[in-house]
């Protein structure tokens, strides 16, 4: 192990670190192992008013750049990331438990390809024109909002922040960030990175609890748009906040989504495509698909692969470049999804594995579950209409289409779905059935920069990750133009 945290951080306001008005600090673990990591400032709503004070006074001169300018800035923040990547893979994995090897080739790339990605398209942003008629030209602008406010979740803490960051920053907004409290490093690490490159007060992070300081960010009559990841339960909330001040809000909330298995599917691509689908990140993956739908044709034979499979799976300490399985983000996750699999069994679902603490005592202290399988699961149950939030898959047995996608969309949900067949009309009738923001064909999890990703129903709104996103980030001036020589001569 090459880097490690300091032993404390304070909140990153104006350009330089600050001490929090309360004097408070609370405690950030590493999931693997139940110690410290580090420590962040507790932060209120003081806090919050000195960032979005210094967000305000930043975007007088940020909302002022030029597109090739702020492009410029953009692809050195993808260069900075890039420089030290293998540090921000490990502080990743240190803090959030998730394996090495998706830092290494997911999180990290992803989110430098964020930052490449919206310094391109950032120069597309541009207005219209129509002659209204031949002595009136209407024109639009494309104007950044002001101090946007940034609410984030902690599965993908680095990745996640690059989406909401990099469109913000690209069209000229200014900033002012809330990482979960579980998993504030990699942020902090990041604009301590970008202190000498972007002015004080561009961006800001504050640190702290939900109540303490996100709800004092979004109900701050400072802020102009705010962008939310998280508990759908938290996102109405973040709305309410926003109506009293009517401000636009990003919302990408929670999802339980169907994953579909044709009795056609090349069953060992669809067996990993299931894997990364509900394993990645242990789980804890807003778009996980967790409700598997396997055809009743093949259900024992694709089932008998499936369990051999997830029993095979490498758990364990999350920095080993081999581990498949890392730990769950803290305790109150691990004991969600313990409380999780309790409710299945009692519901009358067969765990087929899993589900349990590991034996091995080098885990013992560290937040981990073992991969969990549920057959026999009715898409009624708990399980399968809750968003676990874990390394567990409900899987249900079907054999009527049409009976099937009723199910598949009989969820308050529509975040992703996933479908395996090697028929493509049959392919994209599904696709076109299901209620989700992104359908994977043949594929599950895939992501890009590019590829609008948001949600339906109660997965929220707005789309995250493509050109659409800046549209959201700005608002637009209408401005009519007369070329007239002489007055109307209607007075
Ligand atoms: P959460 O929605 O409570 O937390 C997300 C962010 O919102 C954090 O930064 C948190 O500090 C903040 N927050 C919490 N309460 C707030 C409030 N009243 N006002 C303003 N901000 C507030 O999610 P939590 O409790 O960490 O996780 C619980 C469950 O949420 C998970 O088990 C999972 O099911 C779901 N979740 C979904 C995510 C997704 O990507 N869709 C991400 C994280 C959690
Ligand atoms: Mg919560």
């Amino acid at each position: 192990m090459s880097v490690t945290a300091p032993r404390e951080y304070q909140h990153f306001i104006k350009g330089a670190w600050r001490k929090s008005e309360s004097g408070k600090t609370l405690d950030v673990l590493n999931p693997a192992t139940g110690e410290l990591l580090t420590r962040v400032p507790a932060g209120d709503a003081r806090d919050v008013d000195a960032a979005v004070a210094a967000a305000r006074e930043a975007f007088t001169t940020w909302g002022q750049t030029s597109p090739a300018e702020r492009q410029g800035i953009l692809l050195e923040i993808a260069n900075r990331i890039q420089k030290r990547a293998r540090d921000y893979a490990e502080l990743e994995t240190l803090n959030v438990g998730k394996p090495i090897r998706e830092t290494t080739n997911i999180d990290i790339p992803l989110a430098i390809d964020h930052y490449r990605y919206f310094a391109g398209v950032l120069r597309n942003l541009q207005g219209t024109t129509q002659t209204v008629d031949p002595t009136m030209l209407h024109l639009t602008l494309r104007e950044p909002l002001g101090v946007v406010g940034h609410i984030l979740p902690w599965n993908f803490p680095l990745l996640l922040a690059a989406w909401k960051l990099a469109p913000s920053l690209a069209s000229g907004n200014t900033v002012v960030m809330k990482p979960a409290e579980q998993t504030p490093v990699t942020l902090l690490e990041l604009a301590n990175d970008l202190r000498d490159l972007l002015p004080p007060g561009v961006l800001n992070v504050v640190t702290g609890y939900g109540p303490d300081v996100g709800a004092p960010l979004a109900s701050h009559p400072g802020v102009r748009k705010l962008s939310f990841t998280g508990e759908t339960t938290t996102g109405r909330l973040i709305l309410q906040y926003a109506s009293e001040n009517i401000v636009p809000a990003t919302m990408e909330l929670g999802g339980k989504s169907p994953h579909i298995i044709f009795p056609d599917a090349d069953v060992e691509r669809a067996i990993e495509g299931v894997m990364v689908g509900v394993f990645l990140n242990q789980g804890e993956v807003c778009s996980a698909g967790s409700r598997l739908f396997v055809h009743d044709a093949i259900y024992d034979r694709f089932m008998g692969k499936l369990v051999a499979k997830v029993k095979g799976l490498k758990i364990g300490n999350p920095m080993k470049e081999d581990t498949q399985l890392g730990a769950i983000v803290s305790r109150e996750q691990m004991e969600k999804v313990l409380s999780y699999i309790e409710i299945g069994k009692k519901e009358g679902a067969a765990l087929l594995c899993g589900g349990t603490r590991p034996t091995d005592p080098e885990l013992a202290k560290g937040f981990f579950v073992t991969p969990a399988v549920f057959g026999d699961v009715n898409n009624k149950m708990r399980i399968a209409q809750e968003e676990i939030f874990g390394p567990v898959v409900s899987v249900i047995r079907w054999n009527d289409y049409d009976a099937m996608i009723a199910e598949a969309n009989d969820i308050a949900y529509g975040l992703g779905a996933g479908l395996w067949t090697e028929t493509l009309p049959l392919a994209i009738k599904t696709a076109k059935a299901l209620q989700a923001g992104t359908v994977w064909i043949n594929t599950y999890n895939a992501l890009a920069a590019g590829a609008p990703f948001g949600g339906y129903k109660k997965s929220g709104f707005g789309r995250e990750c493509a050109f659409d996103t800046l549209l959201h980030y700005t608002q637009i001036k209408s401005v009519f133009v007369s070329t007239a020589e002489k007055p109307m001569g209607l007075y």
